[in-house]
């Protein structure tokens, strides 16, 4: 087991609830040891107070300047709008701070090569939070895929839908503004998508893609006028894969309807798998090996022990859910840290990430293919 790691948090809302559980948690189900949550910051002094006591954090920072640099924190971990991750995780790793960071990395890929190339030369661990790579059925269909029970893959087809921007109503908030967020559902849905395309499939090396801003202005919260919306509400891309497959992807705030659908299907010349987030401990295979009469998908449920993951968990049939993927993430990253090797998905991994991102959003804004250059 390893020296309990300090950790030091950035952004106290969404991300920062989901990652706190996370620390709470995962020392009693990981083999590490837990993690003291020494200190949280935001700018945002009420819920702050409120965050640090409801989750057990030691202390409070109003800067994230101030909490990079202070010697007792070995961990920072970034959940604050897009537009900070490349500083902060600049300043952590320079600091000698290990780093995780919400995703998309940066707001481009200029900046997260930057961030690679702190962290590199600051010899820390470094992660990118795409937590559903620890789903336990998608960390399966990574095996069933690599074993060849699909073979050459054809075609990966990637949908990611929400529908809470479809009320014109809904108030202008950070991911509307490009310079907040880089982008809008593109960089937030297709950023998983796209990492789970490089998880399962390979190396994206052209794309094609078209955007579209609905709704052009909402009402700024608790004031008068309103925001032009400058981030994307919706965007889509055709990819070719460097091995030959073809993919697709969807990313839309607009889908009435549906909450936050994210289905993957893959079709290869030895089977299929299908994949949907709103029934996570479920995946789909089919096997051109079965013949005859009963031959069709078999629904495998993903909670056996055998099971990437779900020995840390309980007995077969019995559920996991989206929050377990953040405390499978922070579970390997303490580990990593611990053992002294890296861990992924890592800030190369959400520097192609966000390579494939770029080309997308270019390809759509000139009305062109765009090929990406592969170099490492
Ligand atoms: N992995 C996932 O499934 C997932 C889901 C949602 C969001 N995200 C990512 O997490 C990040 C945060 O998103 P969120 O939904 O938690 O946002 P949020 O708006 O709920 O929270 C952001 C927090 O950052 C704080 N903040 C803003 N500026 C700050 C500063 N200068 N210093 C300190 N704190 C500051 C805000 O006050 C707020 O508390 C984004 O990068 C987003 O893309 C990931």
């Amino acid at each position: 087991m390893s020296n309990a790691i300090r950790v030091g948090i950035v952004g106290t809302q969404f991300m920062g609830r989901a990652r706190s559980n996370a620390y709470q948690r995962v020392g009693t189900f990981f083999d590490v040891a837990p993690p003291v949550v020494r200190a949280a910051c935001d700018v945002e002094p009420a819920g702050l107070t409120a965050f640090a006591r409801r989750f057990g954090w030691q202390t409070t920072e109003s800067s994230w300047e101030k909490l990079v640099q202070r010697d007792d924190i070995d961990l920072v971990d970034i959940c604050t709008p897009n537009a900070l991750h490349m500083p902060i995780a600049v300043a952590a790793a320079q600091a000698g701070k290990h780093v995780i960071c919400e995703k998309p990395i940066a707001m481009n890929a200029g900046e997260a090569r930057r961030m690679l190339d702190a962290a590199r030369g600051a010899n820390v661990r470094h992660m990118v939070a795409f937590n559903y790579r620890r789903v336990p059925a998608l960390a399966l269909a990574r095996q069933m895929i690599e074993q060849g029970k699909i073979g050459r893959i054809f075609h990966f087809n990637a949908v990611y839908y929400q529908d809470w921007l479809v009320d014109p109503d809904f108030p202008y908030v950070w991911r509307h503004d490009k310079k907040a967020g880089g982008s809008g559902a593109h960089g937030d849905m297709n950023a998983h998508t796209v990492d789970l395309a490089r998880f399962l499939v390979g190396e994206i090396e052209s794309v094609c893609g078209a955007e579209e801003v609905f709704i052009k202005e909402r009402r700024l919260p608790g004031g008068k006028g309103k925001g032009t919306v400058t981030a994307d509400d919706a965007l889509y891309f055709l990819a070719r894969f460097r091995e030959g497959a073809l993919g697709t992807f969807l990313a839309t705030r607009f889908a009435s309807g549906r909450k936050n659908y994210l289905r993957l299907e893959i079709f290869g010349s030895e089977g299929s798998l299908i994949f949907n987030l709103e029934r996570l401990n479920e995946l789909e295979y089919y096997s051109r090996k079965d013949q005859g009469a009963e031959q069709g998908f078999r629904n495998i449920v993903v909670t056996e022990s055998s099971h990437p993951y779900v020995n840390l968990w309980w007995p077969p049939g019995h559920i996991i859910g989206w929050e377990h993927t953040f405390i499978h993430e922070i579970g390997d990253l303490l580990t990593a840290i611990g053992k002294g090797r890296d861990v992924q998905p890592d800030f190369h991994d959400g520097w192609r990430c966000q390579q494939v991102l770029d080309a997308a959003a270019q390809s759509a804004a000139e009305q062109r293919w765009v090929h990406l250059k592969l170099e490492v």
